[in-house]
């Protein structure tokens, strides 16, 4: 059965919540433009039954979402029963449903304390979490298959060691590689204690990815320049899984070559895409790789480019796991703009499955409009609306309405289809 759902992150949606990051907004870190404070999230942790019935109503079988960690363990070796019961019980009621839940270990945000450890930079980082993933699937894994060990586990690294945007704000790319590099071992070690439990699980990372274009064709540094964060973003992780080994060479910035040992223990590539960006080299000694957006036309000033979806899904199959995309959505106010949008991306995974592409799912991004990390909630990626002044009142947008056709109209072609196979 393929997996038709929307995705959310933890975070991002309940509200009520006390981590690295609301402490870093507390330090003024977040306080740019039209930033507003994280103050309750969208108040999932109380409606969570109401938006779960939203996602029947819009005919999805899977939902995408993840645990926050600082809510289960506030202090190293504590671990909360209460929240642990409300967790389950949002699975049991997903399951009553009808609806397969994707579970995110690791979605951007930590419990203050971890801190302690400098993020992911020391091997202590990794205890700590595999301790946390431990608990979470000795409770959960009877109930639910599908895993993400990581979501953007780059990006994540790249905010907190690379440009110095997310806490601890640090900026040292040597640090950087290898924060990933510890983020890739507790993945691996995570693998082991999950199969260890239920050897029908399925985990995977939800990795970001890119199209990158030279901005003139005839310029070498333009393409060089592509090349270079291609390689960096697109393909970095995917060969370490394969070669038990991270490797980049960033003239000028990053050099690091590292043995790992992955042994291709993924099952599934989780896929978030968005957009395409082009590359330019500037003479500046600050900053001489320019990437930017041609034709911005959504709300967060990103380009469309569905064809991009069908690059990337043909270039991750490459490497002969399966695939899901995890993430792929739009901010706008314009309904019909993500009508169009669901649109013509569902056609290339339409056509990618259909060219026998081991296409596992599809989840938008997001079910809800919620806190988009440094825009506050600015940017509205939601299938659904959320009124702020009038007690968090949720209403299914007409995109979402649309979401739900698409998938309707999927399943019976899909259904269709395997019924003449079979006779
Ligand atoms: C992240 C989400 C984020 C979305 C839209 C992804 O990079 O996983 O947390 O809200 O993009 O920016």
């Amino acid at each position: 059965m393929f997996l038709w759902g929307s995705s959310t992150s933890a975070f991002q949606i309940e509200g009520d919540i006390n981590n690295d990051f609301t402490s870093w907004e507390r330090g003024g870190n977040f306080s740019t433009g039209s930033y507003q404070n994280y103050n309750n999230g969208i108040n999932h942790w109380e409606m969570w039954r109401e938006d779960f019935d939203l996602l029947k109503e819009m005919g999805h079988n899977a939902y995408r979402f993840s645990i926050e960690w600082s809510r289960i363990q506030p202090f190293p070796g504590v671990y909360l029963e209460e929240p642990l019961r409300q967790y389950e019980e949002m699975i049991d009621y997903l399951l009553s449903l009808g609806i397969e839940p994707l579970l995110t270990l690791h979605h951007f945000t930590h419990p203050e304390w971890f801190h302690e450890y400098s993020p992911w930079d020391k091997i202590e980082s990794v205890t700590a979490f595999t301790n946390f993933a431990r608990k979470i699937i000795e409770r959960f894994s009877g109930k639910v298959r599908y895993w993400i060990s990581f979501n953007e586990p780059v990006v994540w690294a790249l905010g907190a060691y690379g440009d110095a945007k997310f806490p601890p704000g640090i900026k040292d790319l040597t640090k950087m590689m290898r924060v990933i590099e510890n983020i890739l071992t507790a993945h691996s070690l995570v693998y082991d204690i999950l199969k260890s439990y239920r050897e029908d699980a399925q985990l995977g990372i939800a990795k970001h990815f890119t199209v990158f274009r030279e901005s003139r064709s005839w310029f070498f540094p333009d393409r060089k320049i592509r090349d270079l964060i291609h390689y960096f973003f697109n393909v970095m992780l995917l060969e370490a899984f394969r070669e038990n080994r991270l490797q980049i060479n960033f003239p000028q910035m990053v050099k690091y070559d590292s043995k790992i040992k992955l042994d291709n223990k993924i099952d599934f590539w989780g896929i978030n895409y968005y957009y395409r960006l082009h590359t330019k080299f500037r003479l500046s000694f600050k900053n001489p790789f320019q990437l930017y957006h041609q034709n911005p036309a959504t709300d967060s000033g990103w380009e469309i480019y569905p064809k991009g979806l069908k690059k990337i899904i043909r270039h991750v199959a490459g490497y002969g796991k399966d695939i899901i995309i995890t993430e792929n959505g739009i901010a706008t106010l314009d309904e019909e703009q993500r009508k169009k949008f669901l649109r013509k991306h569902l056609r290339v995974i339409r056509r990618q499955k259909e060219k026998g592409i081991k296409l596992k799912g599809y989840f938008y991004w997001s079910l809800l409009d919620n806190y988009e990390w440094l825009h506050g909630y600015s940017k509205k990626f939601g299938l659904v609306s959320v009124d702020h002044n009038d007690g968090y009142r949720r209403e299914v947008k007409a995109g979402g309405l649309y979401y739900a056709k698409l998938i309707k109209k999927y399943t019976i072609n899909d259904f269709k289809k395997n019924k003449t196979k079979e006779t």
